[in-house]
């Protein structure tokens, strides 16, 4: 006979955060991932069910979820490293609203990026020889510790800080900052130290780590943000703030 899982889903009721778990059974299958399971539950069991993907190879941000109580990314996380006794609980993130059932808006997110002037200024044209920046230098290797964010949400709505003061820019805007506070070729460092040095920057994090422990990319905005705390406050006491 089958294996089956029981699986609890969490689903909206109308147009706004109100919504209850349904129960479905999904049979067991070698190798498979959380998304395999909610994706069977759309195909098989009930196709109004709605949830986000797209590359399904860990390398989109677009699939976490919460899955017994904890944010994850769904692509890479097979059943049987959560599946407590064969019980799955799946729901939206946290910490961002709820636009359908699995489904986050993460708007607040990425604006929090662009808050935390986390986009490259630069000052080269198509004219100049490509930057070259020493692999080995101190300033290359943290912007490169922290570049391959792929923008999931997973530290974001693990972050406690973020729950209760929700203007806090987070720890994946702060990473963001954080890289581009190392790249050499950028020319927008004092604008970004003090947007990340205000009331919902830096200096907000408890530094308790959820973040880093949880980030399926294995970065540590941790480390980020206490490099930014060090920059900003060297900046205030050089009266550039
Ligand atoms: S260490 Fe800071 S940014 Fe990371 S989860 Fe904790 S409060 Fe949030
Ligand atoms: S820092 Fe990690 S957990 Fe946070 S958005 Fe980037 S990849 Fe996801
Ligand atoms: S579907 Fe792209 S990271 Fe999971």
């Amino acid at each position: 006979m089958t294996e089956m899982l029981k699986v609890s889903v969490w689903r909206s009721k109308g147009d706004d955060e109100r919504g209850s778990f349904a129960a479905y059974d999904v049979p067991r299958a070698p190798s498979q991932t959380v998304l395999d399971v909610v994706t069977y539950i759309q195909r098989r069991l009930d196709p109004t069910l709605s949830y986000r993907f797209a590359c399904r190879v860990g390398m989109c941000g677009s699939c976490a979820m919460t899955v017994n109580g904890r944010a994850r990314w769904t692509c890479r996380t097979h059943v049987e490293t959560v599946a407590r006794d064969g019980v799955l609980e799946i729901a939206p993130l946290s910490n961002l609203p709820v636009v359908k059932d699995l489904v986050t808006d993460m708007r607040t997110f990425f604006d929090k990026w662009a808050g935390a002037k986390g986009q490259f200024k630069g000052t080269a044209t198509r004219h100049d020889d490509f930057a070259r920046v020493d692999p080995q230098s101190a300033a290359r290797k943290a912007a490169n510790a922290g570049i391959e964010c792929i923008g999931c949400g997973v530290c974001y709505a693990s972050c406690d800080v973020v729950t209760w003061r929700p203007a806090f820019l987070g720890p994946a805007a702060l990473n963001r900052a954080w890289t581009l506070a190392n790249d050499v070729r950028d020319v927008n460092q004092k604008e970004r130290l003090q947007a990340v040095a205000g009331d919902a920057g830096c200096h907000v994090c408890h530094t308790q780590g959820s973040c880093s422990e949880r980030c399926p990319k294995r970065i540590e905005p941790t480390a980020g943000i206490a490099g930014l705390k060090l920059l900003t406050a060297k900046a205030a006491i050089r009266g550039e703030l």
